[in-house]
């Protein structure tokens, strides 16, 4: 086993001083979440550092606005379905701040983590990007590790059958992602080196689902399945989607049908079903693709256009109000909840989410399109 000990002369990635404050919801006093234990320590250090404070603000207002809604307020992970803990004391210690910044520009492919870079048709330019990079340096509460760059040992065919039984019920087939995150995309594995991913097998993250192995697994068991992972990484290649056009004065669907039957029946969520149905029969409404825009260019629904939750107010003009609108995203709901609270706020009534988003709906073999 060839972990390195976790050093504390390290010195923290472009780090001065401890810049965290107390973390305290957004409508005032501390929210009263679950917390898992390693968070309490992230609120303890926090309360003795108030002061230090730089301008992080920004950064705060983009990640309440853009990534809160899965991530969760305090980077404590998991409010939408995988979307791991940001804030993990473990995970910040082992990533290079390259990997959190391409992590946030291009997202990860597949998975409900969208590319948020201006060039993925997300809202953060390169400052934003470093921002966001600089919270979540806020939050850490140990230094960094030196995990070292060199290529571990194992044999990647040995590490399939340990990958069998021990991972991919949550990683999914080659970490393609399932219930929990992929381990395969390749911005992730450019930058997360075979040292941190055994940091990541051996040491688990305590208080999330991922076990620690270095337990059930011996040294070289665990080199052999970094070595299956490393083996599915391809070259990154540097083209970027051609996005989305922001007209959407033809998002109408059958203009002069009728509206559909069933949404007013249900009251907040309709079903994958009932959406197909509206389909079948040609009934007439809108879909709204609530993710970030990189997202719709790679597959959305059939006829849906592009409203990324955070930047409804853009699109109001061109949505009728006395339509019925349905929003989805692919996470399940998060997003696609954001714009129809958006939606509601502004004085739309006739507004549904789809139910298990577009995941179900690819699953059904129900009708979808790509391209910008
Ligand atoms: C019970 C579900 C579960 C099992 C089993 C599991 N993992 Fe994980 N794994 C997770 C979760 C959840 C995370 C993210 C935790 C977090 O929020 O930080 C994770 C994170 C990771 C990471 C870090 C990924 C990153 O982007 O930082 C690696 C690497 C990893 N797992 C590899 C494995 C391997 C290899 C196995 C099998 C030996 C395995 N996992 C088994 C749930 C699981
Ligand atoms: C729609 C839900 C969603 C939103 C919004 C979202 N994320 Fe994510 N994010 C995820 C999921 C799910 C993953 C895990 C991806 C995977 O399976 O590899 C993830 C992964 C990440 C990772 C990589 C973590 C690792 O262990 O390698 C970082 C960093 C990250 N997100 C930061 C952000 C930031 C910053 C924002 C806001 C700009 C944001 N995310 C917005 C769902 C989301």
């Amino acid at each position: 086993m060839r972990l390195d000990p976790p050093s504390s002369d390290v010195p923290r990635g472009g780090l001065e001083e401890p810049t965290v404050r107390p973390v305290v919801g957004r409508r005032g006093g501390m929210r009263a979440v679950h917390r898992i234990a390693w968070l309490g320590a992230v609120l303890v250090s926090c309360e003795a550092t108030e002061d230090a404070a730089p301008d992080l603000e920004p950064a705060r207002r983009d990640y309440a606005l853009y990534c809160a809604l899965c991530h969760g307020d305090e980077g404590q992970g998991y409010v939408a379905d995988g979307a791991n803990a940001l804030a993990h004391p473990d995970f910040l210690a082992a990533a290079s701040d390259q990997l959190l910044r391409r992590a946030i520009v291009r997202g990860r492919q597949g998975t409900p983590m969208s590319g948020w870079g201006l060039e993925w048709g997300g809202p953060l330019d390169d400052a934003g990007v470093a921002g966001l990079v600089a919270l979540m340096r806020s939050w850490q509460t140990r230094p960094n590790l030196s995990l070292g760059t060199e290529a571990g040992m194992g044999q990647p065919g040995l590490g399939e059958a340990v990958y069998a039984v021990h991972c991919e019920h949550c990683h999914g087939p080659r970490g393609a992602g399932s219930t929990y995150m992929s381990l395969a995309d390749p911005g992730f594995l450019a930058d997360a080196s075979d040292g941190y991913l055994r940091y990541a097998v051996a040491k688990g993250r305590a208080g999330t689902p991922m076990p620690a192995f270095e337990t059930t697994l011996n040294a070289s068991q665990i080199d052999d399945v970094v070595a299956l992972i490393r083996s599915w990484q391809r070259p990154l290649d540097g083209s970027t989607p051609a996005l989305p056009s922001m007209d959407i004065s033809d998002a109408l669907l059958n203009p002069g049908g009728l509206p559909p039957l069933e949404f007013g029946l249900s009251d907040r969520f309709i079903s994958v079903e009932q959406l197909k149905r509206a389909y079948d029969a040609a009934e007439s409404f809108i879909v709204i693709d609530a993710r970030a825009p990189g997202d719709y260019v790679g597959g959305h629904i059939q006829g849906a256009v592009s409203v990324p939750f955070y930047a409804v107010s853009d699109y109001l003009d061109q949505l009728p109000t006395d339509v019925w609108i349905v929003t989805y995203c692919g996470c399940p709901h998060a997003a696609s909840e954001a714009a129809a609270d958006a939606l509601f706020a502004a004085g739309y009534s006739q507004v549904r989410v789809l139910d298990e988003g577009l995941d179900l709906w690819i699953e059904l073999g129900y009708p979808t399109e790509a391209g910008p």
